[in-house]
Order: structure tokens, then C-alpha cells, then sequence
């Protein structure tokens, strides 16, 4: 029997801004239906990665490799590889004035829909999926017919992005701080979405900065992001051990123990 290769292998890869290198050599695998944690300090680079996974043109990669069942993600335009498959949501999701967001969500939805073969969905059927996965995630209807996060609060702006996820079904997402200003509630329909997503088969590799959220979420790997590269592997131990001490003194403890 051979082993099928990981959903995601992303390997030495690094990603520049500007002329800036933000991650030197970053490797990592994701199976499918796998949950990976990723932490990293303030400026570590998980937005960084995911930026340069999804293939915002501000970050380029001048080596390594990203494949995506087996799809080299690199030469791929962004839009491209959501067809391919991959989602990333933003961790500060941005306005797009006199777009409105059912119609931002639905051509979106449809092109990932065209790509897996699928028939596309009209607007009728768009809404009421839309409507219910919207009700699922607390997020009022009234905000499908407004410009896309035009004047959405801070939770709202992440339900939306979660909205976008439950809809379009990727192999892989990545979260970024989705956590991050949602009140219980909406933390409670993230964990629900992401083990729904996952018992289908997807992988998720979520940044979060919070043990409550990491523990819910019962993830297979936690990673540390730092220097530039994954500076440690480990379980939810790892993730508890960081919360216990900070990032400072655990990377400090860390280096005295590889030290000695
Ligand atoms: N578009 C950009 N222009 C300039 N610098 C950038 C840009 N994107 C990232 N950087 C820099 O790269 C470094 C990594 O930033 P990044 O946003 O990836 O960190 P992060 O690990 O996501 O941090 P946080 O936990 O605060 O979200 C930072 O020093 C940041 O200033
Ligand atoms: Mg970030």
C-alpha cells in the first residue's frame, strides 16, 4: 500500500515584502481533513505565509515550493488557486465599496463550483444556502445585500469571511485570527463550522493567539512559527506551554534546552 502524499506541502519556502525576508524557509505538510495550529509572536509571519499562499502580489516567494493536491500553487494567480481549492481568510477583512456581498460571494462560489465540475447556482439557490449558512453563523441576511463589509463590525467582518467558508467548501482553509473579536457566540460557531468542514474532509491550518479556542478546536499539530521557519512541532502541550510562560520566555527556555 502507498501512503497518498499530505493535501499541502509547502516546502522551504520563503516569502519576501518588499526587500525585506519575512520567512526564510518554511516547511510544512497538512493531510486532508487535518487541523494544524499555528502560533507564532506578534510579526512572526502567519499572515505572511498565508498571504503568500494565497498569492497576494505584494508577497513573493523567490524559492521553494507550495503544492495543493499536487497543483503547484506558485504560478498560480489568486484566483486561481481558490479554484485549485485553497482559502485563506484575511485577519483584517477588507471593505469593497459598491460591491454587494451576495453577489461578491455567489460569482466567487460559482468559479470554485466551475473548477470541481459543478453545475452553477443561481441566484435563487445561492440565497436561501447563503441565508441559512448566514442564520448558522449569526450573521444577519440583511448584511447579503449590502456592499461586502461596508460598515461591518468587527465580528461581523469575520462572520462574513466564515460565510464565504461554509459556502465554498475548500480542500484547505486558512484562518487567521478568526477568533479575534468575536464574542462567545461566534467564537462557538467557529469551532461548529470548522469540525462540520472537517468531518467533509477539509484542512485547516488556524493562527490563533487563544489557548480556549486552540484547546475547542482539538487540533492534530501545533506549530510555532519563528525566525522564519517552523521553529517547533509539537501537540496541544506545546500550545499550553506558550500560554503558561509567553512567547519570550518559552523560545528562551527552549534555546537554554537545546543548548545544554
Ligand atoms: N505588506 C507588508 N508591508 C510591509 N511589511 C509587511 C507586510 N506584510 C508583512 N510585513 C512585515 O512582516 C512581518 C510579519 O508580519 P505578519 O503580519 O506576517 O505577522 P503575524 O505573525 O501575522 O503577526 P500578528 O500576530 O501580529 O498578526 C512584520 O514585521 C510585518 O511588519
Ligand atoms: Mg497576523
Amino acid at each position: 500500500m502507498t501512503l497518498a502524499p499530505p493535501l499541502l506541502q509547502v516546502r522551504d519556502l520563503r516569502v519576501d515584502v518588499g526587500e525585506r525576508t519575512v520567512l526564510q524557509s518554511v516547511t510544512l505538510d497538512v493531510a486532508q481533513g487535518e487541523l494544524v495550529v499555528l502560533m507564532g509572536a506578534n510579526g512572526s509571519g502567519k499572515s505572511t505565509l498565508g498571504m503568500a499562499l494565497a498569492g497576494h502580489p505584494s508577497y513573493t516567494v523567490p524559492a521553494g515550493q507550495a503544492l495543493l493536491g499536487g497543483t503547484d500553487l506558485l504560478p498560480l494567480a489568486a484566483h486561481e488557486r481558490a479554484r485549485a481549492g485553497l482559502f485563506v481568510s484575511f485577519q483584517a477583512p477588507p471593505d469593497v465599496p459598491g460591491v454587494k456581498n451576495n453577489l461578491f460571494i455567489r460569482t466567487a462560489l460559482n468559479a470554485v463550483r466551475q473548477a470541481r465540475g459543478e453545475e452553477p447556482q443561481d441566484a435563487f439557490d445561492f440565497l436561501s444556502g447563503a441565508k441559512a449558512a448566514a442564520k448558522e453563523l449569526g450573521l444577519p441576511a440583511a448584511m447579503l445585500g449590502r456592499p461586502v463589509n461596508e460598515g461591518f463590525s468587527g465580528g461581523e467582518r469575520k462572520r462574513n469571511e466564515l460565510l464565504q467558508l461554509s459556502l465554498m467548501k475548500p480542500k484547505l482553509a486558512m484562518l487567521d485570527e478568526i477568533d479575534s473579536g468575536m464574542d462567545v457566540d461566534g467564537v462557538r460557531a467557529v469551532v461548529k463550522l470548522v469540525e462540520r468542514l472537517r468531518a467533509e474532509g477539509t484542512a485547516f491550518i488556524i493562527v490563533s493567539h487563544y489557548l480556549q479556542m486552540i484547546e475547542s478546536l482539538q487540533p492534530d499539530a501545533v506549530l510555532r512559527l519563528g525566525d522564519g521557519a517552523i521553529a517547533e512541532r509539537g501537540d496541544i502541550e506545546l500550545a499550553r506551554a506558550v500560554a503558561r510562560t509567553g512567547f519570550k520566555q518559552h523560545i528562551a527556555a527552549a534555546a537554554a534546552t537545546a543548548g545544554a
